[in-house]
C-alpha cells in the first residue's frame, strides 16, 4: 500500500501532531509522517516528534518579520523537499496567506476545537460556554483563504456538562480531536488527492456517553 507522505505544522505542545504520529505508526494506517515543522523554537512537539524518530525542524517566523511570503516560502520549500503529499496544522498559530494556501489546496487540513462554523477562531470553550450550548467539539477541515472556514471533513461532538469549566470542556474537546483527527486524515490520504476536493463521508460520533437526564 502506498502511504501518502504527510507533514504536520506545529507551534505548540503538539498533542494531536502525537496522535498523527501514534496512528501513523501503523503500517495499514494510509499516510505516514514525514516532517514536523515549527514556527517557534520552543515548541514542546518538537522533542516529542523527535522522541517519536520524526524529523522536526524550525523555521522561526521571527527573522522574516515583515515578509510573511519569504517565511511561507521557505515552508513550502520544506514540505516539498521532505516530499510531503499532505500537510496537517495541528495547533499551528500563524495565519497562512493565498500563497501557501493555494499551493497545498485541498491537501492542507486544520483541525479547530469547537463546532464550525460555530466558533471559529480563539478561545472556543469559554465562547462555547457563554453561549450556553449544549453541544460543543471539534472539526477537520480543509485550509482556505478564510481562517477557519474550508470545507469541512470530519466533525466530533461532546456534551456540555453542567459545571464544565473552560478546562473541563476543552479537555474532554481534546480528547475527541485525537481520535478524529487521525481518522479524518486516514479518510482523505486513503482516496487520491483529488479525492480531498470531494466532501468525504463527515463523522460525526461520541465517544462519551451522555449523562443521562435527571428529572
Ligand atoms: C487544539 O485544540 C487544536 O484544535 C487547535 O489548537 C490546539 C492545539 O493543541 N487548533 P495541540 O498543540 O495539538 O496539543
Amino acid at each position: 500500500m502506498r502511504r501518502a507522505p504527510t507533514a504536520i505544522l506545529i507551534s505548540g505542545r503538539g498533542s494531536n501532531m502525537a496522535s498523527l504520529i501514534e496512528a501513523a505508526r501503523d503500517p495499514g494506517f494510509p499516510a505516514r509522517i514525514v516532517l514536523v515543522l515549527s514556527n517557534r523554537p520552543d515548541a514542546a512537539g518538537l522533542s516529542v516528534a523527535r522522541a517519536a524518530g520524526i524529523p522536526a525542524a524550525v523555521l522561526d517566523h521571527g527573522p522574516y518579520r515583515g515578509d510573511r511570503a519569504a517565511h511561507e516560502a521557505a515552508i513550502d520549500e520544506a514540505l516539498r523537499g521532505a516530499g510531503a503529499a499532505f500537510v496537517c496544522l495541528a495547533g499551528y498559530m500563524r495565519r497562512l496567506t493565498p500563497l501557501l494556501v493555494g499551493r497545498w489546496a485541498g491537501r492542507m487540513l486544520n483541525i479547530h476545537p469547537s463546532l464550525l462554523p460555530a466558533f471559529p477562531g480563539l478561545h472556543t470553550h469559554a465562547r462555547a460556554l457563554a453561549a450556553g450550548v449544549k453541544l460543543h467539539g471539534c472539526t477537520v477541515h480543509l485550509v482556505t483563504e478564510t481562517v477557519d472556514a474550508g470545507p469541512i471533513l470530519a466533525q466530533a461532538a461532546v456534551p456540555v456538562l453542567p459545571g464544565d469549566t473552560e478546562e473541563t470542556l476543552a479537555a474532554r474537546v481534546l480528547a475527541c480531536e485525537h481520535i478524529l483527527y487521525p481518522a479524518a486524515l486516514a479518510n482523505v490520504a486513503g482516496g487520491t488527492g483529488a479525492a480531498a476536493l470531494q466532501p468525504p463521508a463527515a463523522a460525526l460520533f461520541n465517544p462519551l456517553p451522555l449523562r443521562p437526564a435527571t428529572t
